[in-house]
């Protein structure tokens, strides 16, 4: 029997599973209630998947990214980044992992204020085993492509917030990660600026077969992603894509 290819899954069409998250649920004890950011959350993503999460300020799309980082540990549930389970990693396993194979563009862009934009942007090299790799062809291909080559030996402090979050996307690419974690990495930049840095984002994408997941409020971006996913209330569902 034959089946149309445009209504295929992409497990049909043999493409890999890179993150596959079970059941997971993250509570914080407030001083009067327990609050569930993330309420049972299961989902697959493949190899080279564009993802997007929407929803409303307070749904858990921040708990939920760091989370499948690896920069914080669930209550309860599983993530499985390329067949490895994240969540059984002790600190030393993970942290090597991440340097490895994670890249994550923060909500708030986290840059550390006493070191320069060269100096945060090398922070994720110092931090894998893939020491044989050298960064600095990639570097000099980022920042020409941020259009942030002649701002690296400013402090974040004399950086404008557009190119803050450009110094933080060099950052969360330098190691040519396999899975990319952007929380509003568009945040605060204008639509032209904000296109701009998209265009970026899905060009390294392509080039090295990337997987990203970002959170995001601009439904134009949304749009351009696969699968939308949205989240409410802790919960996560899909809105736009196959299953
Ligand atoms: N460290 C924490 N301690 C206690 N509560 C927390 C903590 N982090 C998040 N929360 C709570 O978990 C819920 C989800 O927060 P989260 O930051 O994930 O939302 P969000 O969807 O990213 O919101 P926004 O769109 O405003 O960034 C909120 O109710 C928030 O107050
Ligand atoms: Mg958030």
């Amino acid at each position: 029997m034959e089946y149309g290819t445009q209504f295929a899954r992409p497990e049909e069409r043999g493409e890999r599973v890179i993150l596959d998250v079970r059941d997971l649920l993250k509570q914080f004890d407030q001083s009067d209630e327990v609050i569930t950011a993330v309420n049972r959350v299961t989902m697959k993503v493949y190899e080279g998947e564009f993802i997007a999460i929407v929803g409303a300020s307070g749904s858990g799309k921040s708990t939920l990214l760091h989370l499948l980082a690896g920069l914080d540990r669930p209550n309860a549930g599983s993530i499985f980044i390329r067949g490895q389970d994240i969540t059984a990693m002790n600190p030393d396993e993970l942290g090597a992992f991440r340097g490895d194979y994670i890249g994550m563009v923060f909500q708030s862009h986290n840059l550390i204020p006493q070191f320069t934009a060269l100096e945060n942007i090398l922070i994720p090299t110092m931090m894998r085993n893939k020491s044989e790799l050298s960064y600095e062809e990639n570097l000099r291909k980022l920042v020409a492509s941020l259009g942030i080559a002649d701002r690296l030996h400013h402090l974040p402090s004399e950086l404008s917030g557009g190119q803050q979050q450009r110094v933080a996307i060099a950052r969360a690419l330098i190691n040519l990660p396999h899975i990319v974690f952007a929380d509003e990495p568009t945040g605060n930049l204008d639509r032209a600026n904000a296109d701009e840095v998209l265009d970026l984002l899905l060009e390294t994408k392509r080039m090295i077969g990337q997987t990203l997941i970002m959170v995001t409020h601009d439904m134009t971006i949304a749009n351009r992603a696969d699968r939308i996913f949205t989240m409410e209330d802790g919960r996560l569902t899909l809105t736009k894509g196959h299953h």
